[in-house]
């Protein structure tokens, strides 16, 4: 890897690693930054564009097929990829004048290409420069898989099944997953109230509103670190999405409570459980990830929160580490993720459909031994941030099939999020409710 001399250069080395050796673009991207000198405007520049490059690279990659008469498959990563930060820069950003867009890009042609490249560079962003036409996208009547992904920048085999399933919704579902995700916190109601924090925040010229559903949740419009925003080490507030915040709010664990949450990492529902306990009582957070596990304990220790109890362990062998059985018990399983691929840019590259068979596999073994540790009158809680039905229901389903003696649980949730109560789950969408995509199923044990 080279220095880095712009906001382009970042990106574009971002993107290679990411293709080329599987890099996480959240987590190389900030080191690289870090290590840059490049100013803070630059910086921000460089993450707009790297991540929207990810985000959008179905859609980039048919723009720039368009108009190279080369195979992208062809190219050197590095020339594969900044044709597609400069078709991003062009398409979707409009900062700055195309010539020089196109001027500094060829630039970055040279030092990581050779003149044949530059030359190939040159006319291809030369001609998306061009004044812009319509993107020109398959027919959405004709062939409406090819039309969604390359739309909305999906992989197909996503779109085919959100397609199959919510025909009437699949392209608001699609469309939301490339808004921008809110700024969602959950205030440390042990240390503040909402009302206080957010005022403190408007102080400080943040624009803030409060959760629709979760009372201790407030979205603030804030662009900078997250570590900036007043009251961070004062472990006033946790980062975390509305959606997410309703696992805690259905487990509704009573003061002093033997809690357990089976996958615990990094420490959100295991701290706001903490939390609604007053820090009274002990969640006991599993997670099977050492390295992971230690963010649940420096999260527990920001907040002040003396109950969570981390320990590293596969949740399957709960019933095997617990003496006693527990009030309430979580299981927020791996999953596809597939509700909150808004959230990492590149996120919706790194799923492939067979891992969807092997989670719900992992996810039945996790519920059935947690319900082996759920006290009688106890509750259970199952949850995902993933919109696959196998991950889902189909779980709950065949849990129920072999422990009849959970039931189905749901209280009224609020205005504006049914769920099901016979089934005893609620599912919230990124298109409708404005949250991350989640499933949430709440049973009491008889
Ligand atoms: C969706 S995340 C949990 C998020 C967490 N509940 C929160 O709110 O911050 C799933 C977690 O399950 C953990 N995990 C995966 N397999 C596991 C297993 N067999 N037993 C326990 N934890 C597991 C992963 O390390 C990951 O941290």
């Amino acid at each position: 890897v080279r220095p880095v001399h712009s906001a382009r250069e970042a990106a574009l080395q971002t993107l290679h690693q990411v293709e080329v050796a599987g890099a996480y673009a959240h987590v190389y991207l900030p080191r690289l930054l870090a290590a840059s000198g490049l100013s803070r405007q630059e910086r921000a520049l460089a993450t707009e564009l790297a991540y929207g490059t990810l985000r959008r690279r179905a859609t980039l990659d048919y723009r720039v097929a368009q108009v190279c008469h080369r195979p992208l498959a062809q190219l050197s990563p590095w020339i594969r990829n900044l044709l597609r930060l400069g078709a991003y820069e062009l398409l979707f950003l409009n900062r700055t004048s195309p010539a020089a867009t196109c001027h500094s890009l060829v630039q970055l042609a040279h030092r990581y290409g050779h003149a044949g490249s530059a030359r190939l560079a040159n006319a291809v962003l030369r001609r998306l420069s061009d004044p812009p036409k319509a993107l020109d996208l398959p027919d959405p009547t004709v062939a409406p898989v090819d039309y969604l992904s390359i739309a909305y920048s999906l992989p197909r085999w996503l779109v085919e099944r959100w397609l199959q399933r919510w025909p009437q919704e699949v392209e608001a579902l699609c469309a939301a997953q490339n808004e921008p995700a809110p700024v969602t916190v959950r205030v440390n109601l042990l240390r503040t109230r909402p009302a206080d924090l957010a005022m403190r925040w408007e102080a400080a010229g943040l624009r803030v509103t409060a959760c629709q559903w979760a009372p201790e949740g407030l979205t603030v419009e804030s662009r900078g670190p997250i570590q900036e925003l007043p009251g961070y080490a004062e472990g006033l507030f946790w980062v975390q999405d509305e959606a997410s915040l309703l696992v805690g709010r259905l487990a509704a664990p009573p003061r002093g409570a033997l809690v357990v949450d089976l996958c615990s990492a990094p420490g959100a529902k295991a701290t706001h459980l903490a939390e609604l306990m007053g820090d009274r009582g002990a969640v006991i957070a599993l997670d099977l990830h050492q390295p992971r596990l230690r963010l649940v304990a420096s999260a527990a220790s920001r907040l002040g929160l003396r109950s969570v109890i981390p320990v590293c362990a596969d949740g399957r062998r709960v019933p095997d580490l617990l003496r006693e059985p527990a009030a309430v018990v979580v299981v927020d399983a791996p999953c596809s993720g597939t509700g909150a691929l808004r959230r990492r840019p590149d996120a919706r590259w790194r799923k492939q459909p067979e891992q969807i068979a092997a989670l719900a596999a992992l996810q039945g073994e996790l519920l059935q031994a947690a319900a082996q540790v759920v006290r009688p009158g106890g509750r259970l809680i199952y949850s995902t941030c993933s919109l696959e039905p196998e991950e889902n229901e189909e779980v709950i389903r065949q849990f129920r099939q072999v422990r009849p003696d959970f039931v189905p649980d749901l209280p009224p949730l609020g205005p504006g999020l049914e769920g099901d109560e016979a089934e005893g789950w609620v599912r919230l969408w990124p298109h409708r409710h404005g949250t991350d995509g989640f499933f949430i199923c709440r049973l009491r044990r008889r």
